[in-house]
């Protein structure tokens, strides 16, 4: 079993949320190989990090940067887990009123000090939460279960 870890900000039913639910719908769908840890990012810690072989991470965008519970995530773990989780592959998805470059750029910029390594470019989903975008999120979640089971990454 491949270990793939989930962390999500954004409020209780919100949109970050519901792109969530189809990242896991999607990780599901991609077989029986992975164990997925799904968690808020406020309680997830260095552990979980170490104990992962793949990572997802959700957020809405808040004043141009990912959400202060994410934020909060790196400042815990980096020097925690420093040189331990070198190339660990990861996918972001984003969730934004109408622009969410900001968020990609500065969550892009953190992965890159923990040296881990993008599986795909950004998912950012501006406005409402469509049956395309939900799609997208299946997509992204399989897609990185799937990489994971079959040792692609
Ligand atoms: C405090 C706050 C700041 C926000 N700042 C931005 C922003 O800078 N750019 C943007 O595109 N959307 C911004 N938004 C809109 C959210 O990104 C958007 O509504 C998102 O879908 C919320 O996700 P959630 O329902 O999971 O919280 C902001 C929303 C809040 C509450």
């Amino acid at each position: 079993m491949k270990h793939l870890l989930l962390i999500f900000g954004g409020h209780s039913g919100g949109r970050t949320e519901a792109l969530t639910r189809a990242v896991v719908e999607g990780v599901g769908q991609a077989g029986d190989d992975i164990e997925l840890r799904s968690k808020a990012a406020l309680t997830t810690g260095a552990e979980d990090l170490l104990w992962a072989e793949g990572l997802l991470i959700g957020t809405p965008e808040h004043f141009g940067y990912m959400s202060g519970a994410v934020k909060d995530f790196f400042d815990r773990t980096f020097y925690p887990v420093e040189g331990r989780t070198e190339g660990l592959p990861y996918a972001l998805y984003v969730s934004a009123g109408n622009d969410g470059s900001g968020t990609v750029a500065s969550v892009e910029r953190i992965a890159t000090g923990y040296r881990w390594k993008p599986i795909a470019p950004a998912l950012i989903v501006r406005g409402e939460v469509t049956d395309d975008a939900l799609g997208r999120c299946r997509e992204l979640g399989a897609a990185m279960a799937q990489g994971l089971a079959l040792g692609i990454f």
